[in-house]
């Protein structure tokens, strides 16, 4: 049996949550018409929809609330943020955002405004996906094949393929408006990206003068892999492996909701003042004054402490999150339940179109597994496959690279007996999978689709 690691924390303050009866279940997933962002939370025992915004504060963030400053401009609390993330980033201009799409709106907004072309990523993010759309341009994805292996073992599966962005810049350099890594990778499997991959991009980016952007939602969880995984980090601290990102870059976006364990917030950080000063205008239109960003000052506090405490060696609190997620995948992969190996960040992935391989991709079978798991168990997860990814090209339908049932973790929300719980409900659906049934989409909208549309189940 996988090891659980002891929380490095007790818990002063509970919530108490309820399983909604079998009967129930069945009306509640027809209400939301088979999508499980419809679900109502209180239909829910176990909400493993996202680890975005979903953790509990410590009482140090909470004492930190009670200190907002709300002035309109310039609040203390924003010059405390600001430090810290300068601390933390190593990048001096710093422009607040209410959470990660936010950030995105300013920056993609502003960059693709400039010269409209191809993102190109180790994995773009939906939101990132849907805000380059929105500004007419591309998402290009070259996520290295190890990245779409489910099976393989190699400890940087988020690393950016680099003969691919040397081919891209190559050929068509001219159409390239902007070039990101995704730490770690959210759409592909919360894998980690190496240090010196960061590297290699910037160099790349540099030589071909293009904007390099790090989407840093998960930085302190990956800067934790490359302490445990890369040659020459092992005895770095999590803060000097933050700061030597910031070298190999132009600037970051964060969506706080994840590694700055709070409920609501972002920002940018860069290192050009005069692009910071651009995109400040946009920040006003779109998010308010530059110094508080859609926020209010209390949730810039809880941002500064949330930041401080993660990269914290002594608090232990992203090694023993990264490693509550290890015992998840390490255990179901021993129960013979097909995961994303080896287990990365913030969520363990089911690979379904391994599970489930009788269910056609065009059947969103990673989503029927989503259903079949609220309705067995009351655990609500989320599709990462076609529906989130997947389109038609003149009339034929495109799958995503990968069929994932994401299973995210909140932090410090779940125990051990929670993940036993899980375990259990997918080792009960693994002797009877055959007898689930793929979807189909009855209605969507033109972005984003997996946020809002309406399935049925197939006859
Ligand atoms: C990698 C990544 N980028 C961007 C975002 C968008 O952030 P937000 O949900 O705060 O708007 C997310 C959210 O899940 C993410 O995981």
């Amino acid at each position: 049996m996988a090891n659980y690691n002891p929380p490095p924390y007790r818990i002063k303050m509970v919530e108490p949550i309820k399983m909604p009866s079998k009967e129930r279940r069945e009306v509640a997933i027809k209400e939301a018409n088979y999508n499980l962002f419809n679900l109502r939370a209180r239909d829910i025992y176990m909400d493993l929809l996202t680890d975005s915004g979903t953790g509990a504060m410590s009482q140090g963030q909470w004492a930190s609330v009670f200190l907002g400053d709300e002035s309109y401009a310039n609040a203390k609390s924003f010059e405390r943020l600001q430090q810290v993330v300068e601390d933390i980033t190593g990048l001096p201009e710093f422009l607040p955002a209410h959470q990660g799409r936010a950030a995105e709106n300013v920056l993609v907004g502003h960059l693709l405004g400039i010269k409209p072309g191809k993102v190109v990523s180790n994995q773009n993010f939906d939101t990132t996906v849907g805000h380059i759309l929105f500004n007419k341009g591309e998402p290009v994805d070259i996520v290295i094949d190890e990245g779409t292996d489910a099976k393989n073992l190699y400890p940087f599966k988020g690393n950016m393929d680099i003969n691919k962005l040397n081919k891209i810049l190559e050929n068509e350099a001219e159409k390239v408006a902007l070039i990101t890594l995704v730490l770690t990778n959210n759409a592909g499997g919360g894998q980690p990206v190496s240090m010196a991959n960061v590297k290699q991009v910037f160099e790349i980016a540099r030589k071909y003068n293009k904007p390099f952007f790090l989407d840093i939602a998960r930085f302190i969880e990956n800067a934790y892999f490359i302490q445990q995984r890369e040659e020459g980090y092992e005895d770095k601290s999590l803060q000097e492996i933050t700061r030597e990102f910031g070298e190999y870059c132009d600037g970051m976006w964060m969506s706080a909701k994840k590694d700055a364990y709070v409920n609501i917030g972002g920002f940018i950080a860069l290192k050009d003042k005069t692009l910071a000063d651009r995109l400040r205008e946009r920040l006003i239109m779109f998010e308010g004054f530059p110094t508080y960003g859609g926020l209010a000052g209390r949730d810039l506090e809880a941002m500064a402490t949330g930041l401080q405490e993660a990269v914290s060696a002594d608090l232990g609190v992203v090694a023993h999150r990264i490693n509550q997620i290890k015992y998840l995948v390490d255990t179901l992969h021993e129960k013979g339940i097909p995961v994303v190996l080896p287990a990365g960040g913030h969520a363990c992935f089911i690979d379904v179109a391994e599970f489930l391989p009788h269910i056609p991709k065009e059947q969103f079978p990673a989503q029927a597994l989503g259903i079949e798991l609220y309705l067995r168990g009351g655990i609500r997860s989320v599709e990462i496959g076609s529906l989130m990814f997947g389109k038609h090209v003149d009339g034929v339908f495109v799958p995503a690279k990968m069929e994932l049932l994401r299973l995210t973790i909140p932090r410090r929300t779940y125990e051990k007996a929670h993940f036993d719980y899980l375990i259990d409900i997918l080792v009960s659906i693994k002797d009877n999978k055959e007898a689930i049934k793929g979807l189909k989409i009855t209605e969507e909208p033109e972005l984003l689709r997996h946020f809002t549309c309406k399935l049925a189940p197939v006859e």
